[in-house]
């Protein structure tokens, strides 16, 4: 049995006061079973990664910290990036990878998700790499082959017993922060042929361990729906994710 996760991407909100607040939100809902049973990550924005880290770690919380990037550099003259050491010195211990709005506004492309995904395993840090077809290519009916193409780029080169602790995040880019949730059946059928093109890559044992998550405008109204499926580990949540309430029930939809 694969273990969930519930990732909360922040993406560019909260100042630092807001991050400790819903840190703190979520910590104070937190059980101890999450230890065991699920893996919570909570993805603030750069500068307040420090600062969710620090409730958690003061709280001893059975919550981890995501970053939403990073380079794939140890060091240099790259303005503006971060390296999987410095993420590490802050206590994060995932990292979202090839998000749909990094690859649409800072034209990150697939070679660049696979050499940050290389750089986090290295590091020890997990990766969650982001793969999802736009409503044209989901219109034109080859969004099977899109999002594999797109998995196969991400994983190239990686090793079948580090693929496998790596986590891979479904998100359409129709259905994000949009409402317009996919169904539990069309997020199936993307998440099943996720799992068949990691089989094919690596091997069955690969394909079963890995957890592939649903994101795109889940929420308390349609979680179970979606957590339900078979080849459906989790969620990767923006808007839901600001608000520790409804994180929380998304987090215990899981536990069910
Ligand atoms: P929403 O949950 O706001 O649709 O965002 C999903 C997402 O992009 C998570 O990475």
């Amino acid at each position: 049995m694969r273990k969930p996760c519930m990732a909360g991407n922040w993406k560019m909100n909260n100042t630092w006061a807001e991050t400790v607040l819903l840190a703190q939100g979520i910590s104070n809902r937190s059980e101890g079973r999450w230890e065991d049973d699920i893996d919570v990550v909570l993805c603030p924005a750069m500068p307040n990664l420090k600062a969710a880290y620090s409730v958690i770690e003061f709280d001893n919380a059975p919550i981890a910290i995501g970053a939403q990037n990073v380079h794939w550099e140890a060091s240099g003259a790259y303005t503006g990036e971060a390296s999987c050491e410095m993420l590490t010195e802050v206590g994060v211990s995932y990292c979202i990878v090839g998000h749909s709005e990094r690859r649409e506004y800072f034209a990150e492309t697939d070679e660049m998700v696979n050499k940050k995904a290389k750089a986090l395993i290295q590091a020890g840090i997990t990766p969650i790499v982001c793969v999802g077809e736009s409503l044209a290519v989901r219109d034109e009916g080859t969004y099977l082959d899109f999002v594999s193409s797109q998995v196969r780029a991400a994983f190239a080169g990686i090793e079948a017993t580090r693929a496998q602790k790596c986590i891979i995040a479904y998100e359409p880019i129709w259905a994000i922060g949009t409402g317009r949730t996919a169904t539990p059946e069309q997020a199936q059928e993307v998440c099943e042929a996720i799992r068949g093109c990691i089989s094919e890559m690596f091997d069955t044992n690969c394909a079963e361990a890995m957890r592939i998550l649903y994101g795109g405008s889940m929420k308390p109204e349609n979680v179970a729906g979606l957590i339900e499926k078979p080849d459906i580990d989790g969620g990767l949540i923006g808007g839901a994710a600001l608000d520790a309430e409804s994180f929380v029930y998304l987090v215990k939809a899981c536990l069910e």
